[in-house]
């Protein structure tokens, strides 16, 4: 008996999937992509029936569906509920889903699923990635120490950058060379907010000194999406040009930073298509 229910299984489904053809024009976008968390994100579908009427339009995270929109149905739009995210209905229709107050854990694989129902069976997936983020909610810092510098001093700074998620990576520039840079984390090390921190300690020689001045800077960089700088210009006893630096060399680093941060460039994209 059982076998002879596999058989029909098979038969049925072999009938099922032969009348069904690829809706290949099925196109999820993201946008943003990379969201900043408790923000939203609104995923389009586009796709051409050629002719055929809209069976339904199915919403999955992974293999959760969340949302579905069906024409010939009452109400049309069904949402199912899946942790961590909430459609927002009023701004949902047949060819996109808001996502509103988004978290962590939305982050992963979105599909679309478009089944038309006439003349021609048609279906089409496509999938997307979202990845939700945190940005630092200020500017990297930088403290030196051992100012004013000579030929053979130590500099000896750390840059820091208040938390995020994934961390912010770090270089340290001197007179626009690199000079230090955060180790690449792994996926894992993603999971929490963390701050991130980057120490410098490099024997000076003439080679570093732009004929006498020192310009240090932080960039602090998460992927494509987020990219800030802090500049500070160090006291140098090789400066050519009498500065304010040594009126600053006995105050302390935060003041002295503070007072010597010459630019500091904010530069926030969020990541297009
Ligand atoms: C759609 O239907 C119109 C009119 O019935 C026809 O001219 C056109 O070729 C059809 N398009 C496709 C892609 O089948
Ligand atoms: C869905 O809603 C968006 C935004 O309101 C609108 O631009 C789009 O045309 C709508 N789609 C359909 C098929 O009505
Ligand atoms: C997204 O899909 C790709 C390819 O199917 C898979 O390798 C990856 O693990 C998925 N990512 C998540 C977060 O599920
Ligand atoms: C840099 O950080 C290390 C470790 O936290 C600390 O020992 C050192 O004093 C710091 N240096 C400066 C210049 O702030
Ligand atoms: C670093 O490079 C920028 C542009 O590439 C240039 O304007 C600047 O003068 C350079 N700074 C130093 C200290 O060499």
């Amino acid at each position: 008996m059982t076998f002879l229910w596999i058989f029909e299984f098979l038969l049925v489904a072999g009938v099922f999937f032969a009348d069904v053809l690829p809706l290949r024009d099925v196109l999820l976008t993201i946008e943003p992509k990379v969201v900043q968390r408790s923000s939203h994100s609104t995923l389009r579908c586009s796709y051409d029936l050629r002719n055929n009427t809209l069976y339904s339009v199915k919403w999955y995270r992974g293999r959760y569906e969340f949302y579905r929109y069906t024409p010939s149905d009452s109400p049309k739009t069904k949402v199912f509920p899946v942790r961590g995210i909430n459609v927002d209905v009023h701004n949902s229709n047949s060819t996109q889903v808001v996502l509103r107050d988004i978290d962590f854990i939305v982050s992963g694989n979105f599909s679309c699923e478009v089944t038309s129902d006439g003349p021609q069976f048609l279906t089409g997936i496509d999938t997307k990635v979202m990845s939700v983020v945190q940005l630092p909610e200020d500017l990297p810092t930088i403290r030196v120490e051992g100012e004013p510098l000579d030929y053979g001093d130590i500099l000896r700074a750390n840059c820091s950058c208040p938390p995020s998620r994934p961390r912010a990576t770090l270089t340290f520039l001197l007179n626009n060379y690199t000079v230090a840079r955060s180790e690449p984390l792994s996926p894992r090390q993603h999971q929490e907010l963390a701050w991130s921190d980057l120490s410098l300690e490099l024997e000076l020689s003439e080679f570093h000194f732009n004929s006498g001045r020192l310009i240090l800077q932080c960039i602090a960089e998460m992927e494509d999406i987020y990219r800030e700088e802090a500049v500070l210009k160090l006291g140098s006893v090789r400066d050519p040009v009498p500065e304010r630096v040594s009126a600053f060399s006995d105050a302390t680093s935060i003041s002295s930073e503070a007072a010597l941060r010459l630019v500091v460039i904010i530069n926030i994209l969020l990541m297009l298509t």
